[in-house]
């Protein structure tokens, strides 16, 4: 049975005191993951015993290793439901993923006049590189409004989709916690001849994730935030699309044959691999996945939602206090973004810190949303599979403790 007092114990970082005795609460999970020993224990292994450049010796390391990343990429196959690990192409980070489709996609596909649709609630990273290639190919993004309960507005959908060729949208926010429709979005813009590119850097780690029930075109994930190691990520494509799409990046491994003035390209997905690959963060991406799978994801969600719920009702009882995004726990993951009265989010998270928690101030990489939501920051408490109630409890006071020591005046700023 899922306990994440069992679950925390594999996580050697979460014995840590800080600022002398004050145990370490982790509760920026949306920003990176902790490790299990498990994942350390890979890379070591990995470094110790099997390191070699990958898909290029004849020897027994460069094999093994080749054995291990191809091993890491079949597993992460599994994990979201691809046909197969031709769909599968490594990257460092969501973002990395995210830049490669705006930019081997959108430069081969955009012409002027075309519609990129971006959500309100989209990460910088699924906004910035259709900046650039908008402006570079004369297309144009067309905004997706949310509703003031944080949802995506569904009724400005058929607007939205209208002449779209690619709708930009996260399987959860980073701020709001929305979970949000992607079988909805990807059927209804489908319908309207656009593709769909799903960020699922908050959703992958924290829902069970299918990208055959999804029917989406891409999805981007990143593996720091789901227990593996940082310079860990990846894209899922549909193979049609990889093989369609010039390549992103150049250099070796990603060739055929090479002349001074052309080449052509190998098969996918190391079409979109060029140069040496995060061959041991790869491998250790792949350690994650079996440790979440061990936990079994749908234990995952629920205890999610019941922390969440926990967190939420906690929350809900200090007085000037606000918390931003859907209210149902099962509509959202497990971030929970607010606004305290009278003490700016840094100043807040510097004082809880003093605490021993580490929770997250600031735009979240989503000003856009800031905007909308009327805020120039928010605090973010995220939660996953070690925090308990305990964490949520050791919260809820040093947010009375930073009320009482700090308060200084001013009020909501809506
Ligand atoms: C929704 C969302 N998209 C993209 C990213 C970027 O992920 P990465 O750190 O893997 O580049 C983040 C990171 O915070 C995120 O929350």
């Amino acid at each position: 049975m899922f306990d994440p007092k069992v679950v925390r114990k594999d996580f050697p970082i979460l014995e840590r005191r800080v600022h002398g005795d004050k145990p370490l609460v982790w509760l920026d999970n949306a920003s990176t993951t902790q490790k299990p020993r498990r994942v350390i224990d890979c890379l070591v292994d990995f470094y110790e015993h099997h390191n070699s450049n990958v898909h290029r010796g004849v020897y027994a390391l460069a094999e093994e290793a080749t054995e291990l990343y191809e091993g890491a990429r079949a597993k992460i196959a599994a994990f979201i439901g691809a046909s197969g690990k031709r769909e599968i192409v490594f990257t460092r980070s969501a973002t990395e993923s995210l830049n490669l489709v705006a930019n081997a996609w959108g430069r081969a596909n955009l012409k002027p006049g075309d519609k990129v649709v971006v959500t309100e609630m989209e990460h910088h990273s699924n906004l910035i590189p259709w900046q650039l290639v908008t402006q570079a190919t004369g297309a144009q993004i067309v905004p997706w409004p949310i509703t003031d309960d944080g949802f995506l507005d569904l009724e400005a959908m058929p607007r939205v989709l209208d002449g779209a060729k690619i709708v930009c949208v996260s399987q959860m926010s980073n701020v709001l916690g929305t979970i949000n429709p992607i079988r909805q979005v990807a059927d209804a813009a489908h319908a309207a001849g656009a593709l769909v590119l799903v960020d699922g850097a908050q959703g992958v780690p924290h829902l069970i994730t299918n990208v055959a029930e999804m029917e989406a075109d891409f999805l981007a994930f990143s593996g720091h935030k789901m227990l593996g190691p940082t310079g860990s990520g990846g894209l899922w494509a549909r193979a049609e699309l990889l093989d369609a799409m010039p390549p992103f990046l150049g250099g070796g491994e990603m060739i055929l044959e090479v002349w001074i003035d052309h080449a052509t390209y190998n098969e996918i997905p190391y079409k979109f691999e060029a140069g040496t690959p995060n061959i041991a963060q790869s491998i250790g991406l792949g350690a994650a996945v079996d440790y979440l799978n061990d936990l079994g994801m749908e234990d995952v969600r629920a205890h999610e939602i019941e922390i969440v719920t926990y967190a939420l009702d906690e929350l809900r009882k200090i007085d000037g206090l606000k918390v931003f995004g859907p209210a149902d726990p099962t509509k959202r993951g497990g971030v929970v973004s607010f606004w305290m009265e009278d003490l700016h989010p840094h100043d807040l998270a510097t004082i809880v810190d003093t605490e021993g928690l580490a929770i997250r101030a600031g735009h979240h990489c989503a000003q856009p949303l800031m905007r909308v939501l009327g805020v120039p920051a928010t605090s973010r408490a995220s939660f996953y599979v070690y925090n308990t109630h305990d964490d949520v409890d050791a919260l809820v006071a040093a947010l009375g403790k930073a009320r009482e020591t700090f308060a200084r005046g001013g009020g909501l700023p809506f």
